[in-house]
């Protein structure tokens, strides 16, 4: 497992909270941006997460960016294995987090079937601003 985060604090608890789990030996932290990723992994992996937005708690100026955020992504849908899953969670409560999200649609709209299968998942009982999820699955023949 290979996380990313750009804030010390944040790679900190994750840190913490795999040691309390057991698994820490099977992760490799980084305090660097996603954008960085296909530097960093060079193996193909079977999922990919991303929990984009500001840190709980933290300082709001620092947030992903659609920017940084449509390099990772590439790197991800690269690096998936054939099944593989990539998931995103996406916060259009704020200014960023909705041009952010409505980057992301238009991106993940434009990929071809042939290679993904892409779902949105929304609340629609919680107002515009709700966490929205998406999961794009590689499909078996993708190269
Ligand atoms: C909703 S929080 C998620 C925190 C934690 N990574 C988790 O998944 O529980 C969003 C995080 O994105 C981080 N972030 C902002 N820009 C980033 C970037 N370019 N690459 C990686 N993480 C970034 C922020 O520092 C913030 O901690």
């Amino acid at each position: 497992m290979y996380a990313f985060d750009v804030q010390e604090k944040a790679v900190e608890s994750t840190q913490k909270r795999l040691e309390e789990a057991d698994v820490l030996s099977r992760a490799t932290l980084f305090c660097l941006g996603h954008e960085h990723m296909a530097e960093k992994v060079t193996e193909p992996v079977a999922a990919a997460v991303f929990n984009l937005g500001w840190l709980p708690g933290g300082d709001h100026s620092v947030t992903t960016r659609w920017e940084t955020t449509k390099k990772a992504v590439e790197s991800a849908l690269s690096l998936l294995k054939p099944l593989g899953v990539l998931v995103i969670c996406a916060y259009p409560g704020h200014a960023e987090g909705d041009r952010e999200r409505s980057a992301l649609i238009g991106f993940l709209s434009a990929l071809p079937p042939q290679r993904f299968n892409v779902l949105h998942q929304k609340f629609l009982n919680a107002g515009p601003g709700a966490p929205e999820c998406f999961v794009v699955q590689k499909q078996r023949i993708a190269g």
